[in-house]
């Protein structure tokens, strides 16, 4: 197995910090640059490349030779880490959510096509996806050595993940007092106590969950930023753009997302960036973010999930 870091051909590092010019609509009132990390490689795209880093580092230091992780059927983080294992030689397993679907949907079918094996378990068992009693069955199941299989769990969401986000400023010589707020979506909250945490208590941030129901991820991320021993308040959450849920969206959304690109030809996702972005305008619309405010935008990919748009 070859070392990950740097080494997955096409990674673009560092990426642009693009500066956008908007000319009409409340985002105009604003100084919005945005972070491109959807650009750092097409695969291995956004803060998934940033949560894998040393998840993938780690596996090459211990030996382990198979990965097991776990999500939905159009799941980002599974998608890269397949494309990311099969480069650097490592067998990757995808643990999903639910039955078998007659027709896999495009993610898996690349997922498929990148090496991963699918294993498809109930949503009942699902639930089970942090229970270590649950790990040992499943290494059992699927004949692995537990010696030599990492498990990573769902958005690949853990300590080495915030150690990766935690990177993602500095990298880019970005200095988070320049900014008002310094904003991003959340599904675990990882990328954001990342990004907390290499702030070490300096700038301010926004979380958008794209869940309903959001606020628990302030526990959360409280947590996560404890395990490191940190306590910033330097952050705050706006529970209230998840359109109806995860990957759920509305029409004012989806017009949200076709007027953004056409305006700044930057593209976004249904279930995450579309989601900050479209925050972002409303709270410049109703105040909360002010004219002439400064604010970073990190773009944390997932394009690869809009496929379902068309194909779907
Ligand atoms: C495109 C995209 N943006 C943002 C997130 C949210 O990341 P986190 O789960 O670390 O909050 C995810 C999920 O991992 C994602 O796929």
């Amino acid at each position: 197995m070859a070392s990950p870091s740097g080494l997955i051909p096409g990674l673009i590092e560092p990426v642009p910090l693009q500066k956008l010019v908007i000319q009409k609509g409340p985002l105009a009132s604003i100084h919005l640059d945005v972070l491109r990390l959807d650009l750092v490689h097409p695969l291995v795209s956004g803060n998934k490349w940033y949560k894998l880093k040393y998840n993938l580092d780690d596996c090459h230091k211990r030996g382990f030779q198979t990965v097991i992780s776990f999500g939905g059927a159009w799941s980002n983080h599974l998608h890269a880490l397949a494309a990311a294992c099969q480069v650097v030689g490592v067998e990757s397993v995808g643990v999903i959510r639910g039955q078998k679907p007659d027709v896999l949907s495009p993610s898996l079918k690349d997922m498929q096509a990148m090496g991963m094996r699918l294993h498809f378990v109930t949503r009942e068992a699902y639930r089970r996806r942090y229970d270590t009693e649950f790990h040992g069955e499943l290494i059992v199941a699927l004949g692995c050595d537990s010696a030599v299989t990492r498990i990573i769990p769902e958005g690949g969401s853990n300590a080495s993940a915030m150690q990766g986000c935690a990177e993602i400023l500095s990298l880019h010589s970005i200095q988070p007092v320049d900014y008002d707020r310094i904003a991003t979506a959340c599904g675990t909250g990882a990328t954001l106590a990342g990004l907390i945490l290499g702030a070490e208590g300096k700038g301010r941030f926004l979380g958008v969950p794209v869940l309903k129901g959001g606020d628990f991820l302030v526990q959360d991320i409280r947590k996560r930023l404890m395990d490191f021993g940190c306590d910033y308040q330097n952050w705050q959450l706006r529970t209230e753009f998840h359109c109806g849920g995860y990957a759920r969206q509305t029409d004012e959304l989806q017009q949200f997302i076709r007027r953004f690109y056409e305006d700044t030809g930057v593209p976004l996702d249904r279930v995450y960036t579309g989601k900050l972005f479209f925050a972002l305008e409303q709270l410049v619309e109703n105040g909360d973010i002010l004219p002439d405010s400064r604010i970073l935008a990190i773009h944390t990919g997932g394009l690869q999930g809009n496929r379902l748009l068309v194909e779907s």
